[in-house]
């Protein structure tokens, strides 16, 4: 086979190219995911929507930084009936992952309930993971919380779902949280989060660079690729085979996606490069990935997807 294909594929959804946009980079409006849509995205993440529309933190909530960005948005998003209509209304050819965040357990089940009725039968993702509701923990960190929600999703929704997780730092957490998560019929893990309340400093200001929470917010970028191969990589030892991962986490280059999928990520998302480079980056990534492909004779993502060799000297 002399064919590159980098297809790849999670519940029933076909991504013809590996890459997507995390959930709350361009995509709050519906111009913005059509943006998504046009390049050469392999489909498109919403904005992680709740029940009513929420305008977030107050500004300045976003920075870039040298090696990647901080972030208190908040939960800017549009309400949920506002992506359901636009996944109703438009005829999308490329798979669409309708992200959900309520501010407590009440508000997701009752977002589920809401998609469980409509029309929309693709890939939702239930972010668990958010680290800047003001006053709000992040229910990935506590674990008979995840245990308590999965419950409650799956004794009624019967559609693909994903779960968007913080990242983890001890190999017990991995355990913890894969063997809750093997008792379900999960589609997706989504892994990581940014790094929860980060905090970046402007020495000539000698102020943080964010307003919200004194300064703290989630770290993403270059910063946190070790932590995203980590993740990915942990949990593709201990989750079922059929759940399957979207790598996230300072992904700004084809090698940094080849990297994610070799430690088991079967779609790559990005985050802070797409917020700094825009749409178009999507083609440089598929370029680069598909290069780095031929120099190594592999003809598609199956060829090394969870295939990392410990190092043995
Ligand atoms: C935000 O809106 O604050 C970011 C979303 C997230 O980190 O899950």
């Amino acid at each position: 086979m002399n064919q590159i294909s980098i297809s790849a594929r999670i519940g029933n959804e076909t991504f013809e190219h590996p890459f997507v946009n995390a959930a709350g980079v361009f995509d709050e409006t519906k111009q913005e995911m059509n943006q998504i849509l046009n390049s050469e995205a392999g489909g498109v993440t919403t904005k992680s929507a709740t029940l009513k529309p929420r305008t977030g933190n107050s500004k300045p909530r976003y920075a870039n930084t040298e090696l990647g960005s901080i972030n208190s948005m908040g939960l800017p998003n549009q309400g949920l009936t506002y992506y359901l209509d636009y996944i109703e209304h438009n005829q999308i050819d490329k798979p669409i992952d309708l992200s959900i965040s309520g501010t407590s357990i009440g508000d997701d089940i009752a977002a589920l309930k809401a998609i469980q009725k409509s029309n929309f039968n693709g890939l939702c993702e239930l972010n668990l993971s958010c680290p800047n509701v003001v006053g709000k923990p992040q229910i990935g960190y506590d674990f008979a919380a995840i245990a308590a929600a999965m419950k409650a999703v799956f004794s009624f929704y019967t559609k693909p779902l994903g779960v968007k997780l913080p990242p983890y730092f001890d190999l017990q957490q991995y355990d913890a949280v894969s063997k809750i998560l093997n008792q379900y019929p999960l589609t997706y893990i989504n892994t990581i989060n940014s790094v929860g309340n980060g905090l970046v400093v402007d020495a000539d200001t000698e102020s943080a660079v964010i307003k919200p929470k004194g300064g703290f917010g989630g770290i993403g970028g270059t910063y946190v690729k070790p932590i995203a191969l980590a993740n990915v990589r942990a949990f593709r030892q201990r989750l079922n085979p059929d759940i399957k991962i979207i790598g996230t986490g300072g992904v700004s280059t084809g090698k940094d996606a080849f990297e994610l999928i070799l430690c088991g990520a079967d779609i790559v998302e990005v985050g802070t490069a797409l917020q700094k480079e825009g749409p178009e980056i999507f083609a440089r990534l598929d370029s680069e990935l598909t290069n780095l492909m031929i120099h190594k004779g592999y003809h598609q993502l199956s060829d090394f997807r969870g295939k990392l060799r410990d190092n043995q000297d």
